[in-house]
């Protein structure tokens, strides 16, 4: 029998206090700028779903291809009875694939931020896999300090640790964010542990642009809702007419830059605040960094991790790579 973590009652009200906070802050600072991870309530969730199966966004179906045939190798490298530990689980949809071909872990450990999503995911891979431990953690994986103890209390101490990271969601971070996040990670996944990590690749800039600005607007739906989160959850009044998703590729810097821009100098209460906003002016919401090989090595190197292999599409699209510990 599995039992999760106790929950504290306040956890939806110091959500929301956590959001106001980030959001006032955000808009204060120049130039303005929101993180990315607010975009993930439970219309954003369902809005990034959607993203995944346009055409355009090739990222999702190109690393689930990718995974589909290099788990009979990735199952060999980790070898038996380790811990399977995935950064920011969502729906586990990728998981599956690790979990079909890695029938003896010790444990599968997802860490979500999101309690709801954790849950779900938790009971549907408990029905599914009915032999498998599924031992959630609910928090923050950029603040991964805490979670010692929850691994802990999983009892899978002992176990090698095979961390997961897909979806390319190192891409939002900047490079020194990057460094800080897989430093971490290596320390939490220990001596003998590995991570499989999924990155996009630089490629033709206009494929990149087109799967930023889809032709459904779903891309733009995504970052609009951020506004209606605010005007819901901030008793925010901004007009979404008024505001446009704003998404380009920055071939020196390699990566796609999301905003939501003023289409005219405005005002808008936020949380009992007014903030004026320029025609435009634009709020940054994502980055979303592409790399090449040098820049996998160079940030593998940079948080002490050696490359393994390097699995990618044909198309040379996107890359899954297995780091291990650097001796
Ligand atoms: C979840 C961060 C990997 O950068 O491609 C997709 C987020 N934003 N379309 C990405 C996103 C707009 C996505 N990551």
């Amino acid at each position: 029998m599995n039992v999760s973590l106790p929950v504290p009652d306040r956890v939806e009200a110091g959500d929301r206090e956590e959001f106001r906070e980030a959001v006032l802050a955000g808009l204060s600072r120049t130039p303005r700028a929101i993180p990315p991870k607010f975009l993930y309530d439970a219309r954003g969730s369902e809005l990034f779903d959607a993203i995944c199966e346009l055409p355009e966004y090739y990222l999702t179906r190109t690393e689930t291809g990718i995974l589909a045939d290099c788990t009979p190798e990735l199952a060999r490298l980790a070898g038996p009875g380790c811990a399977l530990v995935e950064f920011g689980s969502g729906s586990s949809v990728k998981t599956r694939l690790l979990l079909d071909a890695m029938p003896d872990l010790a444990a599968y450990v997802p860490i979500d931020i999101s309690r709801h999503h954790l849950d779900a995911t938790a009971a549907r891979l408990r029905r599914d896999y009915p032999g498998l431990r599924v031992e959630p953690v609910c928090a923050d994986y950029m603040a991964l300090e805490a979670l010692p103890i929850d691994l802990n209390r999983a009892d899978v101490n002992g176990v090698p640790r095979l961390g997961f990271f897909p979806g390319s969601t190192i891409g939002n971070l900047e490079p020194h964010e990057a460094t800080a996040f897989l430093r971490r990670a290596r320390t939490l996944l220990g001596d003998r542990g590995a991570l499989v990590l999924g990155v996009d690749l630089k490629k033709d800039p206009q494929r990149l642009h087109d799967a930023y600005n889809d032709s459904a607007g779903v891309t733009a739906a995504f970052t609009l809702n951020l506004l209606r989160r605010m005007n819901r959850e901030l008793d925010a009044t901004f007009d979404l007419a008024r505001f446009a998703h704003d998404a380009f590729y920055d071939p020196l810097e390699g990566r796609i830059e999301i905003y939501f821009r003023s289409l005219a100098v405005q005002s808008v209460a936020v949380a009992g605040r007014i903030f004026t906003f320029a025609e435009g002016e634009r709020v940054h919401t994502e980055y979303s960094y592409k790399y090449d090989d040098a820049g996998i090595a160079a940030l593998a190197k940079s948080a002490g991790f050696t490359i393994d292999r390097t699995w990618t599409d044909p198309a040379r699209l996107f890359a899954v790579v297995y780091l291990e510990t650097a001796p």
